[in-house]
């Protein structure tokens, strides 16, 4: 017998219900994967509140690493038997087993295990676009990265220390900051008692940074905006705190500032590009310069209390579902 989390209205946690689901045979260009690992992320808490359409009743998730059971007519990606994880496609990873459609699959190295992988898909993929695609790093500089002892926060403080970039993360507790500091952050703000914006000038001699990766979003807007050197760039990939209102006119009272908010889907396709990018994302890990391990381990069952702990900052690294 299947399992799913599923959910009907938006809402709370207590929204989500587990449920026994039927799993039929893949179809044209679908494959059957079941599933070791399932990596919650924070835009599943964007979906289960509405603030990301879902059509209702919904399935919940688009993170999971497996081994591919069947695949249907036309399948040529990946075969039964290949370990695989994703972090595109619809939702409906949170499942013991799923059939979806194959192009989104990305085929696991020897040597990347499926718990390691569980913690890269969506994560470590998000630093490869941020820091390769979206705002270029060279090397050298010194970055402003908020939450950097989050689930994305700390592969990308690894991928800074990989590529010689000086990472300031900032972190809500003392706790969170030794985190931090040892996933690569040179430089610790601690939110709870230090001002940002004055933290980043003195650690940057007045200077600021060249380019702020935000995903908190409501509650460091500001302290990002008065980060930055002028002609800098808010990289403004989420909103962990609440959506983001911006007054262009401020953008250039602050310094004739640049704003983008990303998303995924527009870097990590076609389906060659988002193999280039598990390439390079995997050469770090296969060289140990970047690793990862799930911090955090519910049951499939309890996706709500999983939920209770992003949502209320209690979490550190990546969190997983098993299933
Ligand atoms: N644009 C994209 O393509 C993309 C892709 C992946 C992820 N993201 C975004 O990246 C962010 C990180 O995702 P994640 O899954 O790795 O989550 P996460 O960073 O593990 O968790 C969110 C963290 O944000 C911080 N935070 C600050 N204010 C908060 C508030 N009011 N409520 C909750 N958290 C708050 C907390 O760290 P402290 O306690 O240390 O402040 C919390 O641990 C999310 O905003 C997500 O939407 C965007």
């Amino acid at each position: 017998m299947a399992h799913a989390i599923r959910f009907y209205q938006t809402g709370g946690p207590e929204v989500l219900r587990h449920e026994t689901v039927e799993v039929g045979d893949p179809g044209p260009g679908q494959a059957r994967v079941r599933h070791s690992f399932v990596a919650l992320n924070f835009i599943d808490i964007y979906f289960r509140t509405g603030r990301y359409p879902a059509a209702l009743p919904s399935g919940l998730g688009s993170d999971a690493v497996g081994v591919v059971e069947a695949v249907g007519p036309g399948v040529t990606d990946v075969k039964p038997g290949d370990r695989v994880g994703y972090l595109l496609g619809p939702q409906g990873a949170y499942s013991d087993v799923r059939v979806m459609p194959a192009e989104v699959l990305i085929p696991l190295p020897d040597g990347v295990s499926d718990s390691t992988a569980s913690t890269l898909m969506m994560k470590g993929m998000t630093a490869q676009y941020l820091f390769r695609q979206v705002y270029p790093l060279k090397g050298g500089e010194t970055i402003l990265y908020h939450a950097a002892a989050g689930g994305v926060g700390t592969i990308a403080a690894q991928w800074a220390r990989a590529i010689g970039v000086h990472m300031i993360g900032t972190v809500s507790t003392d706790e969170k900051a030794e985190i931090a500091r040892a996933n690569g952050c040179e430089h610790v703000i601690v939110t709870s008692r230090e001002d940002i914006a004055k933290r980043v000038r003195e650690i940057t001699d007045g200077k600021g940074v060249p380019v702020v990766y935000d995903s908190v979003g409501k509650d460091t807007l500001m302290a990002s905006l008065d980060s930055l050197q002028p002609r800098g760039a808010l990289v403004s990939n989420g909103t962990s705190s609440g959506p983001v209102v911006i007054d262009s006119t401020l953008l250039a009272v602050k310094g004739s500032l640049w704003v983008t908010r990303p998303a995924m889907i527009h870097y990590a396709t076609p389906r060659a590009h988002m193999l280039e990018m598990a390439r390079e994302l995997f050469d770090h890990v296969l060289a140990g310069r970047i690793t990862g391990e799930p911090q955090q381990e519910y049951p499939l069952a309890d996706a709500a209390e999983a939920h209770r702990a992003l949502e209320s900052r209690r979490t550190t690294g990546a969190t997983v579902l098993i299933p």
